[in-house]
């Protein structure tokens, strides 16, 4: 996937599995990741095969990754952020815990 104009927004840099990729800010993880030719970010749960990015628009979930150590982020709805470890999802995620009652959440 190629930029179809230059733009003038800052560069950010994001953690993919130990390789440095850098974006722009307001990418989506997504589209960051399609822009260094990350083409598969997750694997089926029953057969492995690798699945990536396909709607771009937030309904197939073909683009889980896990960010920042939490599971079943949609890579083509969050935008980058500096820092950001981004991960393949591999197999079934595990659920996240359960919260206490009264707990703000992290997100
Ligand atoms: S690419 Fe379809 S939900 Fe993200």
């Amino acid at each position: 996937m190629r930029r179809i104009e230059a733009t003038q927004r800052p560069v950010v840099t994001i953690d993919f599995e130990n390789r440095r990729i850098e974006a722009m800010e307001g990418d989506s993880i997504a589209a960051a990741l399609l822009n260094a030719d990350v083409k598969s970010l997750r694997d089926t749960a029953v057969k492995a095969t690798g699945r990536g990015p396909y709607c771009l628009m937030g309904v197939c979930f073909d683009c889980l990754v896990e960010i920042d150590s939490v599971p079943n982020r949609q890579a083509c709805m969050i935008p980058v952020r500096h820092g950001m470890k981004v991960r393949r999802q591999t197999g079934a995620a595990k659920p996240l815990p359960v919260q206490p009652p009264g707990h703000a959440g992290t997100s």
